[in-house]
């Protein structure tokens, strides 16, 4: 195996499955977090939604259309919105069969089956609050799963979680509910900005196609709330060619569909 030169981190960035290992199962289900498992991934990203009865459910998309079986079940119910669905009706979606036969029947999962599933195969969670305008109180409701599933315990927290989104004021109420739980920002801000994030976030998580080397260095010149470097994990990079890349700018992890991939190139799992 390639392995980056590391200054201070001889074993390269962390790899995170995206979805799951989601080029090789149907995206967000328990399949894509077996995969990562079955390739060694410690490390898997997910997204949370929540239910019209209340139930957070892991699913990429606003609407369960381009995932699962939705339109064929309950044709007349366009746009189709997670938020507009009970807990018990998607349960009866096929959210695999649209990414290849050998995975009909599988599952949309509820946060709690998806984080039981990552406790049995030993992993950890990167945890992406999707759409949090879309759903006020969702930053307590997550924590008040997690800490029920046994994930906000001093082990967990230390090491296996953190919870990232593209909102800064959700990841700034995650902070503020529970100041232990590691939180990422997911975007590109100014350098400028950076002082502020580093109260409430542990990471800064650019695209790859907005990082250089001077902006990962400058995010590690701050401190985050927990006391150590701000971190940088990038998405979402499939090529060896660009996770090398990026590795050589000094991210801390980087988020693949292609776990595998981006692992054999850089990383650990
Ligand atoms: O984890 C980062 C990445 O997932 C953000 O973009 O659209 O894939 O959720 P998206
Ligand atoms: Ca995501």
């Amino acid at each position: 195996h390639a392995r980056a030169a590391h200054a201070d981190d001889a074993d390269g960035p962390s790899v995170i499955a995206h979805r799951g290992a989601s080029g090789y199962a149907p995206e967000n289900t328990l399949a894509a977090v077996d995969k990562a498992a079955e390739l060694g991934i410690r490390w898997v990203e997910n997204d949370v939604q929540r239910t019209k009865d209340g139930r957070l459910v892991v699913l990429h998309d606003n609407s369960l259309r381009r995932t699962t079986d939705v339109e064929e079940v309950f044709p007349d119910r366009a746009p189709w919105n997670v938020k507009d669905f009970t807990a018990a009706e998607i349960a009866r979606l096929d959210a695999g069969s649209w990414f290849g036969s050998e995975y009909a029947g599988a599952r949309v999962p509820t946060l709690e089956q998806f984080v039981d599933r990552l406790e049995h195969h030993h992993q950890k969670l990167l945890l992406e609050l999707k759409s949090p305008g879309l759903y006020p109180g969702i930053e307590q409701q997550t924590l008040k799963v997690l800490a029920n599933e046994g994930w906000l315990d001093r082990h967990h927290v230390a090491g296996r979680l953190v919870v990232q989104s593209f909102d800064a004021d959700s990841i700034r109420t995650v902070h503020g509910l529970k100041p232990a739980v590691k939180t990422g920002f997911l975007g590109t801000p100014p350098v400028s900005d950076l002082p502020e994030y580093a109260e409430f976030t542990d990471q800064i998580n650019p695209s790859y196609g907005s990082l250089s080397m001077s902006y990962v260095s400058s995010v590690h010149a701050f401190t985050g709330p927990h006391g150590r470097p701000m971190e940088v994990l990038t998405w979402t990079v499939d090529a060896a060619d660009t996770a090398r890349l990026v590795a050589g700018y000094g991210v801390d992890g980087i988020i693949t569909n292609r776990p595998d991939v981006v692992r054999d190139a850089v990383g650990e799992a």
